[in-house]
Protein backbone atom coordinates (compact mmCIF):
# COMPACT_ATOMS: atom_id res chain seq x y z
CA UNK A 1 0.00 0.00 0.00
CA UNK A 2 2.71 2.37 0.03
CA UNK A 3 3.90 4.19 -2.30
CA UNK A 4 7.27 5.95 -2.93
CA UNK A 5 5.92 8.79 -4.79
CA UNK A 6 6.08 12.50 -3.38
CA UNK A 7 2.81 13.88 -3.49
CA UNK A 8 2.05 17.15 -5.12
CA UNK A 9 0.95 20.13 -2.68
CA UNK A 10 -2.94 20.70 -2.79
CA UNK A 11 -4.37 23.64 -3.15
CA UNK A 12 -5.58 24.96 0.78
CA UNK A 13 -7.77 27.24 1.31
CA UNK A 14 -8.12 29.47 3.84
CA UNK A 15 -11.93 29.23 4.94
CA UNK A 16 -12.23 29.45 6.99
CA UNK A 17 -11.43 12.57 33.15
CA UNK A 18 -12.31 10.27 32.85
CA UNK A 19 -12.17 9.01 36.77
CA UNK A 20 -9.85 6.23 37.03
CA UNK A 21 -11.28 2.86 36.88
CA UNK A 22 -11.39 -0.31 39.82
CA UNK A 23 -9.24 -2.36 39.60
CA UNK A 24 -8.27 -4.74 37.09
CA UNK A 25 -11.25 -7.12 36.97
CA UNK A 26 -12.95 -8.96 33.66
CA UNK A 27 -11.17 -10.26 30.32
CA UNK A 28 -9.66 -6.94 28.32
CA UNK A 29 -11.92 -6.31 25.45
CA UNK A 30 -10.58 -6.80 21.89
CA UNK A 31 -10.99 -5.02 18.45
CA UNK A 32 -12.24 -6.21 15.33
CA UNK A 33 -15.02 -5.80 13.10
CA UNK A 34 -15.57 -3.47 10.14
CA UNK A 35 -15.29 -0.03 9.51
CA UNK A 36 -18.64 2.03 10.61
CA UNK A 37 -18.23 4.86 7.50
CA UNK A 38 -21.47 4.04 5.98
CA UNK A 39 -24.12 6.52 4.86
CA UNK A 40 -24.80 9.35 3.29
CA UNK A 41 -21.90 12.20 2.06
CA UNK A 42 -21.61 15.27 3.74
CA UNK A 43 -21.00 18.18 2.51
CA UNK A 44 -19.34 22.06 2.83
CA UNK A 45 -17.54 23.72 4.96
CA UNK A 46 -18.83 23.77 8.76
CA UNK A 47 -20.85 20.39 8.34
CA UNK A 48 -23.02 19.61 11.29
CA UNK A 49 -21.71 16.96 13.41
CA UNK A 50 -24.00 13.44 12.32
CA UNK A 51 -24.29 14.50 8.76
CA UNK A 52 -20.87 14.16 7.39
CA UNK A 53 -20.80 10.26 6.99
CA UNK A 54 -18.84 10.13 3.79
CA UNK A 55 -16.30 12.85 3.37
CA UNK A 56 -14.85 12.02 6.92
CA UNK A 57 -10.97 11.18 7.70
CA UNK A 58 -11.47 7.59 7.59
CA UNK A 59 -13.27 7.32 4.28
CA UNK A 60 -10.75 10.12 2.74
CA UNK A 61 -7.89 8.24 4.02
CA UNK A 62 -9.22 4.93 2.31
CA UNK A 63 -7.31 2.54 3.62
CA UNK A 64 -3.93 4.04 2.62
CA UNK A 65 -2.86 4.92 6.21
CA UNK A 66 -4.08 4.81 9.63
CA UNK A 67 -6.13 8.16 10.33
CA UNK A 68 -5.95 8.33 14.18
CA UNK A 69 -6.59 10.84 16.96
CA UNK A 70 -6.42 10.89 20.94
CA UNK A 71 -9.20 9.98 23.20
CA UNK A 72 -9.68 13.05 25.53
CA UNK A 73 -9.26 11.83 28.92
CA UNK A 74 -7.02 11.88 32.25
CA UNK A 75 -3.98 14.48 32.22
CA UNK A 76 -5.25 18.19 31.97
CA UNK A 77 -8.88 17.59 31.30
CA UNK A 78 -9.15 16.87 35.28
CA UNK A 79 -8.79 20.16 36.15
CA UNK A 80 -11.06 21.41 33.13
CA UNK A 81 -14.34 22.36 33.87
CA UNK A 82 -15.95 20.26 31.40
CA UNK A 83 -17.13 16.88 31.87
CA UNK A 84 -14.87 13.94 31.16
CA UNK A 85 -15.45 14.60 26.92
CA UNK A 86 -15.15 10.19 26.18
CA UNK A 87 -18.20 9.52 28.54
CA UNK A 88 -20.18 12.27 28.63
CA UNK A 89 -19.76 14.18 25.06
CA UNK A 90 -21.88 12.52 22.60
CA UNK A 91 -20.68 14.32 19.40
CA UNK A 92 -17.41 13.71 20.41
CA UNK A 93 -17.68 10.41 20.43
CA UNK A 94 -20.01 10.11 17.53
CA UNK A 95 -17.16 12.37 15.27
CA UNK A 96 -14.62 10.05 17.33
CA UNK A 97 -15.83 6.88 16.05
CA UNK A 98 -16.53 8.05 12.40
CA UNK A 99 -13.58 10.12 11.07
CA UNK A 100 -10.66 7.87 12.39
CA UNK A 101 -9.26 4.49 11.85
CA UNK A 102 -6.97 4.46 15.35
CA UNK A 103 -7.41 5.83 18.80
CA UNK A 104 -4.43 6.54 21.24
CA UNK A 105 -5.00 6.66 24.99
CA UNK A 106 -4.35 10.36 25.38
CA UNK A 107 -3.34 9.64 29.10
CA UNK A 108 -4.98 6.75 29.90
CA UNK A 109 -2.74 4.15 29.86
CA UNK A 110 0.01 5.99 31.37
CA UNK A 111 1.12 4.77 34.83
CA UNK A 112 -0.15 7.83 37.14
CA UNK A 113 -3.48 6.80 35.31
CA UNK A 114 -2.96 3.08 35.49
CA UNK A 115 -1.55 2.62 38.52
CA UNK A 116 -2.75 4.97 41.46
CA UNK A 117 -1.62 2.43 43.87
CA UNK A 118 1.58 -0.09 43.73
CA UNK A 119 -0.68 -3.05 44.01
CA UNK A 120 -3.88 -1.70 41.78
CA UNK A 121 -4.26 -1.47 38.51
CA UNK A 122 -7.06 0.94 37.54
CA UNK A 123 -8.15 -0.55 33.90
CA UNK A 124 -11.61 0.59 33.45
CA UNK A 125 -10.67 4.19 31.46
CA UNK A 126 -8.77 1.65 29.00
CA UNK A 127 -10.89 -1.02 29.13
CA UNK A 128 -13.67 1.33 27.47
CA UNK A 129 -11.46 2.79 24.46
CA UNK A 130 -10.52 -0.88 23.55
CA UNK A 131 -14.29 -1.22 23.54
CA UNK A 132 -15.40 1.19 21.50
CA UNK A 133 -12.35 1.21 19.72
CA UNK A 134 -13.48 -2.59 18.81
CA UNK A 135 -16.61 -1.80 18.18
CA UNK A 136 -16.09 0.77 15.59
CA UNK A 137 -13.77 -1.24 14.01
CA UNK A 138 -10.40 0.69 14.72
CA UNK A 139 -6.97 0.09 15.54
CA UNK A 140 -5.53 0.95 19.24
CA UNK A 141 -2.03 3.08 19.98
CA UNK A 142 -1.04 2.08 23.30
CA UNK A 143 0.83 4.96 25.05
CA UNK A 144 3.02 4.71 27.08
CA UNK A 145 5.06 2.40 29.34
CA UNK A 146 8.89 3.79 29.93
CA UNK A 147 8.65 7.63 30.46
CA UNK A 148 9.69 9.97 32.64
CA UNK A 149 6.55 11.56 33.21
CA UNK A 150 3.33 11.13 34.70
CA UNK A 151 4.51 8.43 36.80
CA UNK A 152 2.54 7.89 40.47
CA UNK A 153 4.09 9.70 43.67
CA UNK A 154 4.44 5.86 45.30
CA UNK A 155 7.15 5.06 42.31
CA UNK A 156 9.21 8.53 42.25
CA UNK A 157 9.53 8.66 45.78
CA UNK A 158 9.00 4.82 46.46
CA UNK A 159 13.35 4.68 47.16
CA UNK A 160 13.37 1.11 45.39
CA UNK A 161 16.26 -0.70 44.99
CA UNK A 162 16.88 -1.83 41.46
CA UNK A 163 16.10 -5.34 41.83
CA UNK A 164 12.49 -4.68 43.42
CA UNK A 165 12.41 -1.36 40.41
CA UNK A 166 13.49 -3.64 37.80
CA UNK A 167 10.59 -6.29 38.93
CA UNK A 168 8.14 -3.76 39.03
CA UNK A 169 8.27 -2.23 35.85
CA UNK A 170 8.49 -5.69 34.20
CA UNK A 171 5.17 -6.62 36.49
CA UNK A 172 3.90 -3.66 35.08
CA UNK A 173 4.69 -4.44 31.11
CA UNK A 174 4.01 -8.37 31.61
CA UNK A 175 0.13 -6.56 32.58
CA UNK A 176 -0.84 -4.35 30.97
CA UNK A 177 0.64 -5.57 27.20
CA UNK A 178 -0.76 -8.50 28.13
CA UNK A 179 -3.80 -7.30 28.89
CA UNK A 180 -4.57 -5.91 25.62
CA UNK A 181 -2.39 -8.47 23.54
CA UNK A 182 -3.35 -9.03 20.12
CA UNK A 183 -5.64 -5.81 20.43
CA UNK A 184 -2.72 -2.81 20.23
CA UNK A 185 -1.85 -1.85 16.48
CA UNK A 186 1.49 -0.20 18.49
CA UNK A 187 2.96 0.34 21.56
CA UNK A 188 4.92 3.16 22.32
CA UNK A 189 7.23 1.44 24.85
CA UNK A 190 10.08 4.09 25.72
CA UNK A 191 9.08 7.76 25.37
CA UNK A 192 10.81 10.95 25.16
CA UNK A 193 13.88 9.14 26.13
CA UNK A 194 16.58 11.85 24.98
CA UNK A 195 16.97 15.19 25.54
CA UNK A 196 17.01 17.78 22.67
CA UNK A 197 20.77 17.20 22.35
CA UNK A 198 20.76 14.13 21.92
CA UNK A 199 21.64 12.86 25.26
CA UNK A 200 19.78 10.09 27.43
CA UNK A 201 17.58 11.80 30.20
CA UNK A 202 19.37 10.20 32.82
CA UNK A 203 18.33 11.68 35.36
CA UNK A 204 14.91 12.68 34.84
CA UNK A 205 13.99 8.98 33.87
CA UNK A 206 13.73 7.05 37.14
CA UNK A 207 14.20 3.95 35.00
CA UNK A 208 17.15 5.06 33.18
CA UNK A 209 18.53 6.55 36.39
CA UNK A 210 18.40 3.61 38.51
CA UNK A 211 18.92 0.47 36.35
CA UNK A 212 21.01 2.13 33.51
CA UNK A 213 20.45 2.31 29.68
CA UNK A 214 20.06 -1.86 29.30
CA UNK A 215 16.34 -1.26 30.58
CA UNK A 216 15.30 0.18 27.61
CA UNK A 217 15.82 -2.80 25.82
CA UNK A 218 14.65 -5.44 28.68
CA UNK A 219 11.34 -3.01 27.87
CA UNK A 220 11.21 -3.82 24.80
CA UNK A 221 12.15 -7.75 25.32
CA UNK A 222 9.18 -7.92 27.99
CA UNK A 223 6.55 -6.16 25.39
CA UNK A 224 7.41 -8.04 23.05
CA UNK A 225 7.14 -11.62 25.03
CA UNK A 226 4.32 -10.02 26.44
CA UNK A 227 2.31 -9.33 23.46
CA UNK A 228 4.36 -10.81 19.99
CA UNK A 229 1.82 -8.98 17.87
CA UNK A 230 2.36 -5.91 18.41
CA UNK A 231 4.79 -3.13 17.03
CA UNK A 232 6.91 -1.69 19.25
CA UNK A 233 8.39 2.15 18.81
CA UNK A 234 10.82 4.24 20.40
CA UNK A 235 8.29 8.01 20.15
CA UNK A 236 9.37 11.58 21.01
CA UNK A 237 8.98 15.10 20.27
CA UNK A 238 11.39 17.53 17.98
CA UNK A 239 11.93 14.68 16.15
CA UNK A 240 10.51 15.37 12.91
CA UNK A 241 13.79 16.02 10.99
CA UNK A 242 17.46 15.02 10.95
CA UNK A 243 19.25 16.92 14.28
CA UNK A 244 20.89 15.70 17.19
CA UNK A 245 17.81 14.39 18.92
CA UNK A 246 16.48 12.18 15.89
CA UNK A 247 20.33 10.77 15.56
CA UNK A 248 20.61 9.74 18.88
CA UNK A 249 17.38 7.42 18.38
CA UNK A 250 18.89 6.31 14.80
CA UNK A 251 22.15 5.64 16.92
CA UNK A 252 20.05 3.70 19.37
CA UNK A 253 17.94 1.93 17.07
CA UNK A 254 20.85 0.32 15.61
CA UNK A 255 21.86 -0.75 18.39
CA UNK A 256 19.19 -2.30 19.35
CA UNK A 257 18.69 -4.35 16.27
CA UNK A 258 22.17 -5.46 16.48
CA UNK A 259 21.59 -6.85 20.01
CA UNK A 260 18.74 -8.74 18.94
CA UNK A 261 16.31 -6.14 20.69
CA UNK A 262 12.65 -6.56 19.63
CA UNK A 263 12.31 -2.57 18.20
CA UNK A 264 9.75 -1.97 15.50
CA UNK A 265 9.19 1.43 15.00
CA UNK A 266 10.22 5.37 15.54
CA UNK A 267 7.45 7.64 15.68
CA UNK A 268 7.66 11.63 16.06
CA UNK A 269 5.09 13.30 17.80
CA UNK A 270 4.35 16.47 15.32
CA UNK A 271 3.57 18.95 18.37
CA UNK A 272 4.25 21.99 15.65
CA UNK A 273 3.35 26.06 15.83
CA UNK A 274 3.49 28.16 13.62
CA UNK A 275 5.63 30.29 15.67
CA UNK A 276 8.29 28.60 14.08
CA UNK A 277 9.26 27.30 10.41
CA UNK A 278 7.97 24.08 9.53
CA UNK A 279 10.82 21.18 10.14
CA UNK A 280 12.18 19.93 7.61
CA UNK A 281 13.49 16.70 6.65
CA UNK A 282 10.44 15.12 7.66
CA UNK A 283 10.64 12.51 5.11
CA UNK A 284 14.21 11.93 4.79
CA UNK A 285 14.36 11.37 8.54
CA UNK A 286 11.19 8.65 8.51
CA UNK A 287 12.20 7.06 5.59
CA UNK A 288 16.14 6.91 7.09
CA UNK A 289 14.54 4.47 9.99
CA UNK A 290 12.37 2.66 7.47
CA UNK A 291 15.75 1.50 5.63
CA UNK A 292 17.01 0.07 9.24
CA UNK A 293 13.76 -1.88 8.50
CA UNK A 294 11.73 0.11 11.18
CA UNK A 295 8.56 1.20 10.30
CA UNK A 296 6.81 4.95 11.40
CA UNK A 297 4.70 7.07 12.30
CA UNK A 298 3.41 10.52 13.55
CA UNK A 299 1.65 10.14 16.38
CA UNK A 300 0.76 13.25 18.32
CA UNK A 301 0.15 16.10 15.61
CA UNK A 302 -1.25 19.21 16.72
CA UNK A 303 -0.26 23.05 15.53
CA UNK A 304 -0.69 25.67 17.66
CA UNK A 305 -0.61 29.03 17.62
CA UNK A 306 -0.42 32.69 19.37
CA UNK A 307 -3.47 34.20 20.70
CA UNK A 308 -2.21 36.71 23.17
CA UNK A 309 -4.93 38.04 25.33
CA UNK A 310 -7.57 35.53 23.90
CA UNK A 311 -7.48 36.50 20.81
CA UNK A 312 -9.20 35.02 18.02
CA UNK A 313 -6.77 33.21 15.07
CA UNK A 314 -6.75 35.28 11.89
CA UNK A 315 -7.19 34.06 8.49
CA UNK A 316 -3.12 34.14 8.01
CA UNK A 317 -2.82 32.38 11.00
CA UNK A 318 -5.76 29.85 9.98
CA UNK A 319 -3.76 29.25 6.55
CA UNK A 320 -0.57 28.45 7.98
CA UNK A 321 -1.87 26.12 10.65
CA UNK A 322 -3.55 24.22 7.73
CA UNK A 323 -0.40 24.29 5.66
CA UNK A 324 1.38 22.39 8.77
CA UNK A 325 -1.09 20.21 8.85
CA UNK A 326 -1.12 19.01 4.72
CA UNK A 327 2.68 18.95 5.19
CA UNK A 328 2.76 16.38 7.73
CA UNK A 329 -0.28 14.69 6.15
CA UNK A 330 1.51 14.85 2.71
CA UNK A 331 4.67 13.07 4.88
CA UNK A 332 3.16 10.97 6.09
CA UNK A 333 1.67 9.57 3.16
CA UNK A 334 5.03 9.89 1.08
CA UNK A 335 7.33 8.36 3.67
CA UNK A 336 8.00 4.51 2.89
CA UNK A 337 6.89 2.48 5.91
CA UNK A 338 4.97 5.04 7.40
CA UNK A 339 2.14 3.63 8.90
CA UNK A 340 -0.35 5.88 10.21
CA UNK A 341 -0.60 9.44 11.72
CA UNK A 342 -2.68 10.24 14.51
CA UNK A 343 -3.95 14.00 15.39
CA UNK A 344 -3.50 14.73 19.33
CA UNK A 345 -7.49 15.43 19.92
CA UNK A 346 -9.73 16.54 17.00
CA UNK A 347 -11.27 19.32 18.63
CA UNK A 348 -10.12 22.53 20.49
CA UNK A 349 -12.43 22.53 23.67
CA UNK A 350 -10.17 19.62 24.56
CA UNK A 351 -6.43 20.33 23.49
CA UNK A 352 -3.70 19.74 26.14
CA UNK A 353 -2.04 23.41 24.49
CA UNK A 354 -4.04 26.41 26.02
CA UNK A 355 -3.50 24.68 29.45
CA UNK A 356 -0.06 24.29 28.90
CA UNK A 357 1.27 27.37 26.99
CA UNK A 358 -0.79 29.94 28.17
CA UNK A 359 -1.48 32.80 25.14
CA UNK A 360 -1.77 29.72 22.74
CA UNK A 361 -4.07 27.49 21.90
CA UNK A 362 -6.38 26.44 18.69
CA UNK A 363 -4.17 24.28 17.37
CA UNK A 364 -6.52 20.98 16.53
CA UNK A 365 -8.71 20.49 13.21
CA UNK A 366 -12.16 21.47 14.52
CA UNK A 367 -13.94 24.26 16.45
CA UNK A 368 -15.10 24.28 19.85
CA UNK A 369 -18.61 23.43 17.91
CA UNK A 370 -17.34 20.81 15.69
CA UNK A 371 -17.35 22.54 12.54
CA UNK A 372 -14.12 22.28 10.72
CA UNK A 373 -11.36 24.13 10.18
CA UNK A 374 -8.94 24.82 7.03
CA UNK A 375 -6.77 22.57 8.78
CA UNK A 376 -9.15 19.64 8.64
CA UNK A 377 -9.77 20.19 4.86
CA UNK A 378 -6.13 20.44 4.51
CA UNK A 379 -5.57 17.13 6.07
CA UNK A 380 -8.50 15.42 4.16
CA UNK A 381 -6.95 16.67 0.58
CA UNK A 382 -3.54 14.96 1.70
CA UNK A 383 -5.70 11.80 2.09
CA UNK A 384 -7.90 11.99 -0.82
CA UNK A 385 -5.34 12.93 -2.91
CA UNK A 386 -3.53 9.15 -1.78
CA UNK A 387 -6.18 7.95 -1.89
CA UNK A 388 -7.73 8.43 -5.33
CA UNK A 389 -10.42 10.06 -3.83
CA UNK A 390 -9.73 13.44 -4.81
CA UNK A 391 -12.36 15.25 -6.60
CA UNK A 392 -15.14 12.84 -5.63
CA UNK A 393 -18.44 14.62 -5.14
CA UNK A 394 -18.45 13.91 -1.09
CA UNK A 395 -15.67 16.11 -0.51
CA UNK A 396 -17.13 19.39 -2.23
CA UNK A 397 -17.18 22.38 -0.05
O1 LIG B 1 0.76 16.09 38.21
C1 LIG B 1 -0.15 17.16 38.47
C2 LIG B 1 -0.84 16.95 39.77
O2 LIG B 1 0.12 16.99 40.81
C3 LIG B 1 -1.92 18.03 39.95
O3 LIG B 1 -2.66 17.74 41.11
C4 LIG B 1 -2.86 18.05 38.75
C5 LIG B 1 -3.88 19.16 38.84
O4 LIG B 1 -4.77 19.09 37.77
O5 LIG B 1 -2.09 18.26 37.59
C6 LIG B 1 -1.17 17.20 37.38
O6 LIG B 1 -0.48 17.33 36.18
C7 LIG B 1 -1.23 17.19 34.99
C8 LIG B 1 -0.81 15.92 34.28
O7 LIG B 1 -1.43 15.83 33.01
C9 LIG B 1 -1.12 14.64 35.06
O8 LIG B 1 -2.47 14.53 35.34
C10 LIG B 1 -0.93 18.41 34.13
O9 LIG B 1 -1.45 19.57 34.76
C11 LIG B 1 -1.54 18.24 32.77
O10 LIG B 1 -1.16 19.30 31.94
C12 LIG B 1 -1.08 16.93 32.15
O11 LIG B 1 -1.65 16.79 30.89
C13 LIG B 1 -1.26 15.75 30.00
C14 LIG B 1 0.24 15.76 29.62
O12 LIG B 1 0.48 14.84 28.56
C15 LIG B 1 1.16 15.34 30.75
O13 LIG B 1 2.48 15.43 30.35
C16 LIG B 1 -2.09 16.01 28.76
O14 LIG B 1 -3.47 15.77 29.06
C17 LIG B 1 -1.67 15.12 27.59
O15 LIG B 1 -2.29 15.58 26.41
C18 LIG B 1 -0.17 15.21 27.39
O16 LIG B 1 0.20 14.34 26.34
C19 LIG B 1 1.61 14.32 26.03
C20 LIG B 1 1.94 12.92 25.57
O17 LIG B 1 1.56 11.96 26.54
C21 LIG B 1 3.43 12.77 25.26
N1 LIG B 1 3.85 13.79 24.31
C22 LIG B 1 3.51 15.17 24.67
C23 LIG B 1 2.01 15.31 24.91
C24 LIG B 1 1.63 16.74 25.22
O18 LIG B 1 2.22 17.17 26.42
Amino acid sequence: MKRRQILTVGAVTAATSLAAGGAASAAPPGNAGPPGNAGPPGNGERTPPGLAKKDDLAWAAGGEIEIGSAVAGGGHHASQPYPPPFTDDETYRELLGQEFTSLSAENQMKWSFLRPERDTYAFAAADAIMDFARRHGQVVRGHTLLWHSQNPAWLEEGEFGPEELRTILKDHIDTVVGRYAGHIQQWDVANEIFTEDGALRESENIWIRELGPGIIADAFRWAHAADPQARLYVNDYNVEGVNAKSDAYYALVQDLLADGVPVHGFSTQGHLSIRYGFPGGLVENLERFADLGLETAITELDVRMDLPDGAEPTEEQLAKQADYYWRMTEGALAAVGCTSLTLWGFVDTYSWVPVTFEGQGAATVMWEDYTRKSAYYAVQDALAQASGRAGHPALRR
